[in-house]
């Protein structure tokens, strides 16, 4: 009873957040890749990552839903709204097992879906869509940001990320960070760290002159200064391995032309509400958290 209740608040959360981020682009037909880089799977550590994918995300009548996972290993089940508040998937409207699953979205309102297999509903493999009729039009003009908390990796944290460190630079390269920003980084406590470090240092993988070093997941680091920041983890080989990022902190004062409106100011990372500890959304995950170790090893084998 209570998780459902804790469901109810994070759905209504999405709905609100899908409603929110009507200003983004709309084409006429998107063919939409849940998770996109995560694919579809039981999600890794960190804030719940479909409910951050969806709300990043507009859809519409006709769209399509592309769910990309190993055979075998993930299906796709559409479920009521019912179902998916209480995971129960003993009989879903469709299941799809095969990849890539795809969905048209050919109905406005709410969809739902999950995974039918052992468990995976409840580690947090559920997704939910609010479907709009058509496109708003015409289309909103973003406002001048405030600050912003982002979650740096997205969907996938902070890890040795299993595609290298191109992982963190194309997360960093459609960002814009503004003075006032902060960074969130998610991990499994004791598993790696923040590590605040200078560029050369950054170029070698050096980590015993870190100005900065953070253990404790979600580690939020507000960019008070302009110009670049570098991080790592001071775990041995995370460096070498990619676990590595690299931005560029703008001026929060300088003006914001129309060209903001193709960057950060809907990222996912910027409308993803559970980004903050204490949220209901990543309350309700860290209560899943000791299963999740033992599916990280798996989450890093679909990626
Ligand atoms: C699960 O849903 C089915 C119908 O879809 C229903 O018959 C069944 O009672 C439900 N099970 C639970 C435990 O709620
Ligand atoms: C699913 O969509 C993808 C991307 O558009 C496409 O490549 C693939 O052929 C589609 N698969 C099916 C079974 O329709
Ligand atoms: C800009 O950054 C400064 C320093 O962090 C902060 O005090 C100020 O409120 C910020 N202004 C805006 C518009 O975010
Ligand atoms: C840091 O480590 C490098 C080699 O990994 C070493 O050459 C350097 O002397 C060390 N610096 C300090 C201050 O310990
Ligand atoms: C990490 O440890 C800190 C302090 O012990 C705790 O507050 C936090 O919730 C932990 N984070 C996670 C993701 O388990
Ligand atoms: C800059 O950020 C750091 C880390 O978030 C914080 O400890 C420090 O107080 C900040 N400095 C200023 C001048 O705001
Ligand atoms: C930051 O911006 C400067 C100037 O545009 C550029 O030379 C530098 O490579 C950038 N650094 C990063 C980490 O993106
Ligand atoms: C960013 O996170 C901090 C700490 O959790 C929170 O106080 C703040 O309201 C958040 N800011 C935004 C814009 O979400």
């Amino acid at each position: 009873m209570a998780r459902n209740m804790k469901m109810t608040t994070i759905t209504a959360a999405i709905l609100a957040l899908s409603l929110f981020s009507f200003a983004q682009t709309i084409s006429s037909q998107q063919v939409l890749v849940v998770g996109d880089r995560l694919g579809w799977t039981i999600p890794p550590a960190g804030p719940a990552p479909y409910d951050a994918w969806a709300a990043s995300h507009i859809f519409v009548a006709g769209d399509i839903l592309v769910f990309n996972f190993k055979n075998g290993d993930q299906d796709v089940a559409r479920v009521t709204r019912e179902e998916f508040l209480t995971c129960n998937t003993t009989n879903p409207m469709e299941v799809k097992k095969t990849n890539p699953a795809n969905f048209t979205l050919n109905s406005k309102g709410d969809w739902y879906f999950t995974s039918t297999l052992d468990r995976h509903c409840e580690l947090g493999q559920k997704l939910a869509v609010h479907v709009l009729a058509s496109g708003p039009s015409p289309r909103p003009q973003p406002k001048p940001r405030g600050p912003r908390n982002f979650t740096v990796g997205g969907p996938l944290g902070w890890i040795v990320p299993p595609a290298g460190e191109i992982v963190y630079i194309s997360w960093a390269r459609t960002k814009t960070f503004r003075v006032g920003d902060a960074l969130v980084f998610w991990f499994i406590n004791g598993t790696q760290d923040v590590a605040e470090v200078k560029k050369e240092d950054y170029e070698k993988c050096e980590t015993n002159k870190s100005m900065a070093v953070y253990s404790s997941s979600p580690v939020r680091i507000v960019l008070n200064t302009t110009g670049e920041h570098f991080y790592t983890s001071t775990y041995h080989d995370h460096c070498a391995l990619g676990q590595k990022l690299a931005i560029n902190v703008t001026s929060n004062t300088s003006s914001s032309p129309s060209s903001s409106s193709s960057e950060s100011a809907f990222s996912p990372e910027a409308a993803m509400p559970p980004s903050t500890p204490g949220s209901s959304a990543s309350r309700v995950l860290s209560a899943y958290m000791p299963p999740f170790l033992a599916f990280i090893a798996m989450a890093f084998f679909y990626y």
